[in-house]
């Protein structure tokens, strides 16, 4: 993960927010080179999902709406984590990531012990059980320690735990639900009236124009409507990087089914579709993974999460959910609008259902990011390389005279950059010598380099064209150079 941060900074991929003055927590920049990534990874998707689909419509809604569909939506009510607060240090914890346990001794308990959660806690956990019992000269069998999250303890046991930021007990207040929405004040006005909130999700947006949309295209069911676009969360814990953030991206579709269809079925072939993309984009089958939700809200009637192995351990990439047709009716209620659809082949009228595949934007890239960062060695040097899938890699194609102080050289590539430039994002680069500006290419993921040598000016105009993976060289002509790329990029 340091290897991945330190290069995005490095290669101007992503930038901490407001770094000039010390950092915010929990919000990001991207670069040049990250704002390509994203823009390539939000093309692929609305690509694939939406114009390479007859039965998918796309939309942008806007990112403040009427306060009222959150109350509709549930998420005035009940979009919100539990938090722990220890008075003494300020800090905050969600109470769901924050484990205990007491420490026995012969069945005696002697302390608890705390730690936040990871991949490693129950083994470090075990360390501090084995240090609190040495320290305090305790002799006898260590019982074993089982960890719970803090909602999941007792009250009277929130005195005994120990700060996980000052490692004393004392100071740690009951858990208690904290709404994850941003509020904002719209309009002149300074009263409760005008707080509205800056959208948890773009999924309401869609929900919100269902019906401007059956009323205005020719959608018939089933369909889905996509949007990309901002999301926003006072997360208590924002961390690993762009993984929780404050401010994200999302790409979300509503698919409206009949409540009379095979959900199942129909919820088993969007999980598929999902991980197919994601292969077909570059993530490497090994590392992805599935976790079926067996906890769900109410009106879910399944969720599967498509998995991603991060750095830091096996998180949800990619939610899949069976939403039944709760958004709809809420809104229905709350607006006094109709939500029926007429289904024409089945000659009925009902509120249809939804399956919702849901996506974070910034969560992707930095699974795009882990499953490409490689090191090997070219000649005896280390290099590390970004193995990007061409349709994601910011640059598809660097041009490179082979030397820079010979005209004849520079003009020849610099026609063949500017014809290049005009169909893919094309980097230009005439200084160095050649293996170094390979490197360069390698590293921030360009998949070709072309190089133009005397061959191309003398004989027979071919090029050579370089592979980032293989690092292999061959020559071709210009033709043969459109006819690779274009293929790549499908
Ligand atoms: N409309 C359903 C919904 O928003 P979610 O599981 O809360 O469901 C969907 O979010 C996806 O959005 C997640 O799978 C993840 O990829 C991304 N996501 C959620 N919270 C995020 C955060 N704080 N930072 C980055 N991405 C996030």
């Amino acid at each position: 993960m340091d290897a991945i941060v330190a290069l995005c900074k490095r290669r101007g991929f992503i930038f901490q927010s407001s770094e000039i003055y010390g950092g915010y927590n929990g919000f990001f920049d991207f670069g040049p080179l990250g704002v390509e990534l994203k823009k390539n990874i939000k093309d692929a998707w609305w690509k694939d999902m939406v114009h390479r689909r007859a039965d998918i419509e796309g939309l942008d809604s806007s990112i403040i709406m009427s306060p009222k569909i959150w109350v509709a939506s549930g998420h005035v009510g009940g979009f919100s984590d539990p938090m722990v607060d220890c008075k003494v240090s300020k800090m905050r914890y969600r109470a769901d990531q924050f484990f205990f346990a007491p420490v026995r001794v012969n069945n005696e308990t002697i302390g608890y012990i705390s730690i936040l959660e990871d991949g490693k806690m129950q083994a470090e956990a075990e360390a501090a059980a084995e240090k609190m019992k040495r320290k305090g000269g305790h002799q006898g069998e260590l019982g074993p320690i089982e960890l719970k999250d803090y909602t999941e303890a007792d009250p009277s046991e929130y005195e005994l735990i120990p700060s996980p930021a000052t490692g004393e007990p004392g100071s740690l207040t009951p858990p208690r639900e904290f709404n994850l929405m941003f509020e904002t004040k719209v309009g002149a006005l300074s009263d409760s009236s005008d707080v509205a909130y800056l959208r948890p999700e773009t999924a309401q947006g869609i929900f919100a124009n269902y019906r401007n949309v059956v009323d205005t295209g020719r959608v018939k069911i089933p369909f889905g409507i996509a949007q990309i676009g901002k999301a926003f969360r006072n997360e208590i814990t924002p961390k690993n990087f762009i993984f929780r953030s404050r401010e994200f991206e999302q790409m979300e579709i509503e698919y409206f089914i009949s409540p009379e269809a095979d959900w199942e079925a129909i919820h088993q072939d969007w999980i598929a579709c999902c991980q197919n993309w994601l292969l077909s984009i570059g993530l490497p089958e090994e590392m992805l993974g599935r976790d079926v939700h067996e906890k769900l809200a109410h009106y879910a009637r399944a969720c599967t999460d498509i998995t991603f192995e991060f750095p830091f351990g096996k998180q949800e990439l990619w939610g899949i959910a069976a939403r039944s047709n709760f958004d709809l009716t809420q809104h229905a209620e709350h607006s006094g609008k109709p939500m029926e659809i007429f289904d024409e082949a089945a000659k009925k009228k009902y509120i249809p259902h939804v399956i919702e595949p849901s996506l974070g934007v910034d969560r992707l890239l930095l699974a795009l990011l882990t499953a490409a960062y490689t090191e090997d060695e070219v000649g005896g040097e280390k290099r590390s390389l970004m193995k990007f899938h061409p349709r994601i890699a910011p640059y598809k194609v660097a041009v490179l005279p082979l030397l820079k102080n010979k005209p004849q050289l520079v003009e020849r590539a610099h026609g063949i950059y500017e014809k290049l430039q005009k169909r893919y994002n094309t980097f230009w680069d005439a200084s160095g010598a050649i293996g170094r500006r390979y490197r360069r290419m390698d590293e921030i993921g360009t998949p070709w380099c072309v190089t133009i040598d005397f061959d191309t000016i003398e004989k027979d105009g071919t090029v050579t064209l370089r592979d980032r993976d293989t690092t292999e060289q061959k020559r071709v002509t210009e033709e043969e150079l459109y006819t690779l790329l274009d293929a790549s990029l499908h």
